[in-house]
């Protein structure tokens, strides 16, 4: 858990809460956090389960060239659009949730019994592929990532499938204050659906997630439309075609493309830039003290700040409470646990003390 007295930071967080101090109260930020629950909640984006396996090194084979491992044990995370829809359930009371499953090794149990109670899942099943299962082979000493083995099927969905996810979509889409697409570019949601979010959600906030599997195949612009992006650096830089331009101008580049959508550049250590229809620009700095996993932060930042900027918040207040959001996820490996409100409040009110 991340400690958060705002003491011990860098001269320029310091700096930054101090400042944020003179423009907003603690109170207000409450206030603001607290409202998000009435918000109607719709996530849409591909499950996935994220598999650690903690290894011990043994030694060198001597057969072959290669430092073989003793498995000491595993462990299985609801991630993806799940994880979001987790987190988001953790602040607003109606949680929908659309996302795809495999028709082998399909996992739906697991995927049901950790799903918050307050999530309502529509799966749709892809017979012939797997849930997308994620493994990742760690030190068990120290979390270092060795080796990733992926499953999935990434290519598009078969039209009669996509064809009745887009009913749903359609039908249920215009319900919800706020829709979230966790789109982890691995083929289930085409084209046809990110134009048909585009045109139908009242606020639809996109991250379009970039990975191993689709590296430079799979940008923000496929969605012509956002009320809110929330991506990483390389992501808007892989958007925009730009790897040496301020992020700022990346970030005024996106809003345009995307309609003037407001905006979160998550920068990793560097923090987040965040900017709204008004074009006001924001650097907030991380809050983290001590990083035990980044893998998820991301999502979790979206996941919060999402209904956040639906509310209305300011912008700077939504990159404090995301980057708050994020220094509590990179605290927790992977997706084990969500984010929950009352972490997250007792975490803002050390920084506004
Ligand atoms: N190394 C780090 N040190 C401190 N804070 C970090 C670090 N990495 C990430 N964070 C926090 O998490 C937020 C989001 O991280 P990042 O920009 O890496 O997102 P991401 O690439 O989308 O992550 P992912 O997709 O793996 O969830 C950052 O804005 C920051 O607040
Ligand atoms: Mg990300």
């Amino acid at each position: 858990m991340a400690d958060a007295s705002a003491d011990g930071y860098p001269e320029e967080t310091r700096r930054f809460l101090a400042a944020f101090k003179q423009r907003h109260s603690l109170d207000e930020v409450e206030a603001d956090l607290a409202a998000l629950e009435r918000l109607r909640v719709l996530v849409v984006g591909e499950a996935i389960i994220d598999e650690y396996s903690y290894c011990a090194p043994l030694g060198k084979s001597p057969k072959e060239g290669i430092v073989s491992t003793r498995h000491v044990r595993g462990e299985m995370q609801a991630g993806g659009a799940l994880a979001c829809a987790n987190h988001v359930a953790g602040f607003c009371r109606d949680v929908h949730l659309v996302t795809g499953l495999g028709g082998e090794d399909s996992r739906k149990a697991f995927v049901r019994e950790r799903l918050k109670a307050n999530v309502t899942p529509r799966f749709f099943v892809r017979p012939g592929a797997p849930t997308i299962v994620k493994r990742r082979y760690l030190w068990e000493s120290s979390l270092v990532r060795v080796f990733e083995v992926d499953f999935l099927d990434d290519t598009p969905w078969p039209a009669a499938l996509e064809h009745e996810m887009l009913r749903h979509l359609r039908e249920t889409v215009p319900a919800y204050d706020v829709v979230i697409v966790a789109d982890y570019g691995h083929g289930f949601l085409g084209q046809r659906a990110a134009t048909l979010l585009a045109e139908r959600a009242r606020f639809l906030a996109v991250n379009t997630q970039a990975n191993a599997a689709n590296l430079g195949f799979h940008v923000v612009t496929k969605y012509p439309r956002a009320s809110y992006v929330c991506i990483d650096e390389p992501e808007i830089r892989l958007a925009t075609r730009d790897r040496w331009g301020a992020v700022g101008d990346l970030a005024d580049k996106v809003r345009g493309l995307l309609g003037g959508a407001a905006i979160s550049v998550t920068r990793g250590p560097l923090g987040v830039l965040t900017c709204g229809a008004d074009g006001t620009r924001w650097e907030v700095p991380v809050f983290s003290r001590a990083v035990v996993d980044r893998m998820g932060a991301g999502d979790a930042y979206l996941s919060v700040t999402a209904p956040c900027v639906a509310s209305g918040m300011a912008m700077d207040v939504v990159g404090l409470v995301g980057s708050a959001v994020a220094a509590l996820a990179v605290g927790i490996v992977g997706n084990r646990s969500a984010v929950e409100l009352v972490a997250l409040t007792r975490f803002v009110r050390s920084l506004l003390a």
